[in-house]
């Protein structure tokens, strides 16, 4: 590669003492578990969920064996796109609690020796942000710069054809100074102009901020659409319509350019001064090829953008499985990936992947793909205990305003936001009064109670995964290699560690029973025979790795002997 060249004789000299660092870095081990703060433990009556229930669920998160949290944006907000519009980035919600609350959840969670990741909201502010009230007050404000005013091509006309993602134009008319603003997302979510060095000095400071508060890193939120070409040049067109009736375009001069990587840098300068932070990225990217940039040229930006490509497969193919689990672990240059499979934008896993007959057993597949993978893992509520996406049945039901936008082909991002099913009582034990979402009657099946006391229940499923991939050499730190790369039925893969420990993992992604025989020879492991550590039939003990019955979408792990 490119970089090498000059580079060769100082990487050389640096790499052994980056990887010492490096490896003991906690978030290399890590599961995140992320939580949608209104959803997952309401503790006032309100009906939605806050940072005190957050505190007081944490036994759970670390019973299930979760190292950090990842709380979703919990600043105040006029919660158009719940929480994802900022009006302050130094406050906490009064829906969610106090700054007090919020320091006493820092202080439990690291008691448990749970880290804390806070969500980092930088492409947009709310409009209700004083920032934004100053800018639009007029055009020599200050603060006018501070966001992406143009004018338009004409009366009722915007500056050119860019699309929010969320629907219709990305331009707002402002009639009191004549000009329109850019919102990549809703319209109360104006576009900070990040060309802008004063910009970037107040989001640094917003994140020395928190972290001086302790937190030990961000995700950040839609973090490859900072910049926009200054030019305005239009998208190009696609041809045919989306979801929301708009002519399809392109995504190009507003998403991805490459001055999101000078931030980044500078970013990780700041975050740098406070050891032992992280940077993890929503990185939504076409290949693993962009996905390696995330990291910087010289790894000094993202520890962990996230791979959103394996989880997001969204069907049953052994083949891009296997090539997109061997992109991530052979072309992101030598770094570890992250991967998530279900977060509070998508419809949940289990019915991305589910086929409405054999859900339970590929959600199984899918946390193993998940957790004995060599890479982070990102886990989100709900997950564990295979909670399903429950989209509203009525349009006057719709929360998120993107499913009124498209309604009824894009019903918006209630379905996987539903509250957390703790157990069989009222509201599934997440609110006394009125959930601001709909539980789904499952509830009364599919809770934590309910799971933890059934010892073949997905969650205690999920529990064995975590402790295997914490507590085995070879899952720990054992490279990935795919083996049987023609098969089309099952996905299989070695984990081999350097102090000579394998691990072997198959998946069955047929809807047929499959003996399995594990092709070693080519990779210099020599044993035939091996100890189980999880299946999905239960078995125990030794098994022959040349002769392994898999039922459909059955998971066998384990060790070579
Ligand atoms: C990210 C968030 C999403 C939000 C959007 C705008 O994609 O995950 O929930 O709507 O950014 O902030
Ligand atoms: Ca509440």
């Amino acid at each position: 590669m490119q970089r090498i060249g000059g580079w060769l004789p100082t990487l050389l000299c640096a790499l052994p003492l980056l990887s010492a660092q490096d490896k003991d870095q906690w978030w290399k081990h890590a599961l995140f578990y992320e939580i949608y703060p209104r959803s997952f433990q309401d503790t006032n009556g309100d009906g939605v969920g806050d940072l005190k229930g957050i505190a007081r669920r944490l036994d759970y998160v670390k019973t299930l064996g979760a190292n950090a949290i990842w709380i979703s944006p919990i600043y105040p907000s006029p919660e158009i796109d719940f929480g994802y519009d900022i009006s302050d980035y130094v406050g906490v919600d009064p829906l969610y609690g106090t700054m007090a609350d919020f320091d006493g959840l820092v202080k439990e969670a690291h008691g448990r020796g749970i880290k804390v990741i806070m969500d980092l909201v930088l492409n947009h502010t709310s409009d209700r942000h004083k920032w934004f009230v100053e800018s639009a007050s007029s055009k020599t404000n200050p603060k006018r710069d501070w966001y992406i005013w143009r004018d338009g091509k004409g009366p009722g006309k915007p500056p050119n054809n860019w699309q929010s993602v969320f629907g219709h134009s990305a331009w707002k008319y402002d009639g009191k100074t004549g000009q329109w603003y850019y919102h990549k997302f809703y319209a109360e979510q104006p576009d900070l102009n990040w060309w802008n060095p004063e910009v970037r000095r107040a989001m640094y400071d917003v994140a020395r901020f928190w972290m001086r508060k302790g937190v030990d890193g961000f995700r950040l939120d839609a973090i490859t659409t900072l910049f926009e070409e200054k030019d305005l040049r239009d998208e190009q067109a696609l041809g045919g319509t989306n979801q929301y009736g708009d002519p399809m375009i392109a995504n190009v001069v507003t998403d991805n350019l490459p001055e999101v990587h000078e931030v980044l840098r500078e970013l990780r300068k700041v975050t740098n001064e406070f050891p032992g932070r992280v940077l993890i990225g929503e990185t939504y990217l076409p290949n693993a090829n962009e996905l390696r940039k995330m990291y910087g040229e010289h790894n000094d930006e993202l520890q962990l953008p996230m791979d959103l490509q394996v989880g997001m497969i969204n069907k049953l193919n052994v083949d891009e499985f296997r090539t997109k689990i061997n992109d991530a672990e052979t072309k992101i240059g030598g770094n570890i990936p992250l991967f998530v499979f279900d977060n509070h934008d998508n419809p949940r896993s289990w019915n991305r992947y589910g086929d409405g007959t054999h859900d339970e057993a590929i959600a199984r597949m899918i946390a193993a793909i998940l957790l004995t993978s060599r890479s982070v893992a990102m886990m989100y509520y709900g997950q564990e205990i295979g909670m399903v996406t429950t989209p509203p049945t009525r349009k006057e039901d719709v929360k998120d305003p993107v499913g009124i936008t498209g309604w009824p082909k894009d019903k918006g991002r209630d379905g996987e936001r539903t509250p957390m099913q703790w157990s069989g009582a009222k509201n599934a034990g997440f609110t006394t009064g009125t959930p601001w979402l709909p539980i789904p009657d499952s509830y009364r099946r599919v809770n934590v109670v309910a799971e933890t006391h059934r010892s073949t229940s997905l969650l205690r499923w999920y529990e064995r995964l975590i402790q295997l991939r914490a507590t085995n050499a070879a899952l720990r730190d054992g490279e990935e290699i795919m083996l049987n790369p023609d098969d089309s039925h099952v996905l299989s893969w070695l984990r081999k560690n350097a102090d000579g420990t394998s691990v072997v993992v198959a998946c069955n992604f047929s809807y047929e029973d499959q003996k399995f025989t594990f092709d070693l020879k080519k990779q210099g492991v020599a044993g035939t025979l091996g100890t189980i550590l999880i299946a999905s039939d239960g078995h125990t003990g030794d098994a022959a790795l040349q002769d392994v019955k898999l039922a459909p979408f059955g998971v066998f792990v384990a060790q070579v002997k």
